[in-house]
């Protein structure tokens, strides 16, 4: 008996001298709740330059602990260093007690912002979630800061039935969840300059969404990237992982010679469903006496005034003597004329007659009933945006429609995933498309927008306003920074933390995660990683398999 009680005294002895002693990164020399701004600042004990914006720091105190990101990192004004500074004195100074600092007279400041705070140690797990509270209160002077524990991670991004990971906390090997349930209940929106990883990240909250079957997707994918294979950088696409809950429409011709393995759809449209909103979201800039104009042919041909098959043709093909007694601008008649030259062109776009198949938007609502995802591949067209604004607008308002009259059934929660969303969204053109009502509608009919795009600054404010959940990758435009980091609260010090970011990082905020994080993407083309993530087991299907033995770029190459 008295062996085992030396022998776990010798043991428990051992773990404390191994447990690390925490080290101390500062002391909190101010602090301020605001208003105006919050802050608590904290002198750096070390090398300023082994911390960085954006990282977590625990501050900690006898009863409350204060998880904060660092918000910025300085010097103060300092008469001696200044003038020290190049003078021979600096070599002779004495060796820095701190490296990187020289001397007790010369340190450097962290601002942080303190993003919750939560009981200290002694309380329940069960407990500190639900008394975690915001920055109402400020630390004593002198508290300690240092980096979180593990634990203290683990308490503050509680995972849920519906979490997975995005990646990794940027300099941490913890994983930042992302509640999937959360994120399709309200439209989000992930931002950043052209090639920075958008449509990587994108496939990720896809899959995952896929995953935990919380909303089906209707992804409108300009660059052939969603399907099976990505045609623009071959990374595996969301068909690839979830094969059987995917439906790829395909504008342009389908080459009947090639098996078609990702089971992709031609995509076909009736003419006699084209609304003048639809031409207003593609024209972009159409003046408002050639949007009157448009208006008026279309209630004209509504009301059985105006006899043509559609709204092209009617534009076409209006009599002079029609555009005399319904007084039509002719300026706008000829300035509408020119913007829909290149729909002609089209073969997507059918008579009703001259086709047997029915409209794809009906058979891609049969395919949304039946629980599969839409990708509609603009093939060859993805590089015209003017289509692709027409088309996806199109789709979107029949879709709406369809929800909208639909009420009494049961759909299935859909996210519309746009890219380059701020064309749709710009405050000139936003009252004639779809997407401002989706946006304001906020769930009524189980439609939800995701907007990808590179220019958060020209999405219309009060439509931005309703992002629930924001995922910014690195941006240059100061226009940009400033659009997504208004609605933060104490919005100017998360500037530096954006500008800060670099290649597959995004700042991830809003009610899906717990925290305001930096996260480190994780890496998509590790496909043992994603098979992992995405709890797949099971071996790839025969087509699958297939496409893996043969040349995966053929796909993208007959088209
Ligand atoms: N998480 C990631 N894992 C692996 N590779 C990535 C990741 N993110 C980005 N990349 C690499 O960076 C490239 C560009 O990423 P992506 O296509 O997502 O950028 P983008 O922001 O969508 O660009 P664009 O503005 O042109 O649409 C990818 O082709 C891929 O090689
Ligand atoms: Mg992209």
């Amino acid at each position: 008996m008295e062996e085992k009680e030396k022998k776990d005294i010798t043991i428990s002895l051992e773990e404390l001298s191994e447990s690390k002693p925490v080290e101390c990164l500062g002391e909190v020399c101010c602090a301020d709740t605001g208003p105006p701004s919050s802050v608590i600042t904290l002198k750096i004990r070390g090398r300023p330059d082994d911390l960085r914006l954006g990282q977590p720091l625990i501050i900690e105190t006898e009863k409350l602990l204060y998880y904060t990101l660092i918000m910025r990192l300085y010097y103060p004004s300092n008469e001696l260093a200044e003038r020290l500074a190049n003078s021979p004195f600096t070599g002779l100074l004495p060796p820095p007690q701190i490296e990187g600092v020289r001397g007790k007279e010369f340190y450097g400041l962290a601002d942080l912002g303190c993003l919750r705070i939560l009981p200290s140690k002694s309380i329940e797990e069960l407990e500190y979630q639900e008394l975690m509270r915001q920055f109402d209160t400020i630390p004593p002077i002198f508290s300690i800061g240092r980096d979180a524990s593990e634990e203290e991670f683990q308490i503050i991004y509680k995972t849920t039935e519906y979490s997975d990971p995005i990646g990794k906390l940027r300099g941490f090997n913890y994983d930042v969840p992302i509640d999937f349930k959360l994120l399709v209940e309200k439209p989000y929106g992930l931002f950043g300059r052209t090639g920075i990883g958008k449509s990587i990240l994108n496939k990720i909250l896809c899959l995952y969404i896929l995953k935990h079957n919380v909303s089906q997707l209707l992804l409108f994918d300009m660059q052939g990237e969603y399907g099976l294979i990505s045609r623009s950088d071959k990374t595996k696409g969301l068909a690839y992982y979830f094969q059987e809950r995917i439906q790829i429409y395909f504008l342009g011709e389908i080459d009947k010679k090639n098996k078609v393995i990702d089971g992709s759809e031609q995509l076909i449209i009736y003419k006699d469903n084209i609304l003048s909103g639809d031409i207003i979201a593609s024209a972009q800039n159409l003046n408002e006496p050639s949007i009157n104009t448009l208006i008026l042919i279309e209630n004209l041909l509504n009301d059985k005034i105006l006899h043509y098959d559609n709204l092209i043709d009617a534009i076409n093909n209006i009599k002079t003597a029609e555009v005399q007694e319904h007084r039509l601008n002719n300026l706008s008649l000829g300035a509408l004329r020119n913007r829909i030259i290149p729909f002609e062109r089209y073969n997507f776009l059918k008579k009703r007659g001259d086709s047997k198949r029915e409209d794809s938007i009906e058979h891609m609502f049969k395919k949304l009933l039946e629980g599969k995802s839409i990708v509609i591949d603009f093939g060859k067209y993805g590089t015209n945006t003017h289509l692709y604004l027409f088309v996806a607008n199109m789709i979107t308002r029949r879709l709406y429609r369809m929800y909208s009259q639909r009420e009494d059934e049961t759909l299935p929660p859909l996210v519309v995933i746009v890219e380059e969303a701020h064309k749709f969204l710009k405050s000139q053109i936003i009252r004639h498309t779809i997407f401002d009502s989706i946006a304001r509608e906020t769930r009524k009919f189980q439609l939800t927008l995701a907007f990808v795009d590179q220019r958060p600054s020209q999405i219309d404010e009060e439509v931005y306003s309703q992002i629930a959940n924001t995922f910014v990758m690195h941006m240059n435009d100061d226009k940009d920074i400033k659009r997504v980091i208004q609605t933060l609260p104490d919005s100017k010090k998360w500037g530096g933390i954006i500008s800060g970011l670099q290649k597959r990082q995004c700042f991830a905020r809003g009610d899906a995660l717990a925290v305001a994080s930096v996260v480190d993407v994780l890496n998509y083309k590790d496909e043992k990683l994603m098979k992992k993530l995405l709890g797949i087991k099971k071996p790839l299907s025969e087509t699958l398999k297939t496409i893996e033995d043969s040349d995966l770029t053929s796909l993208g190459n007959n088209r």
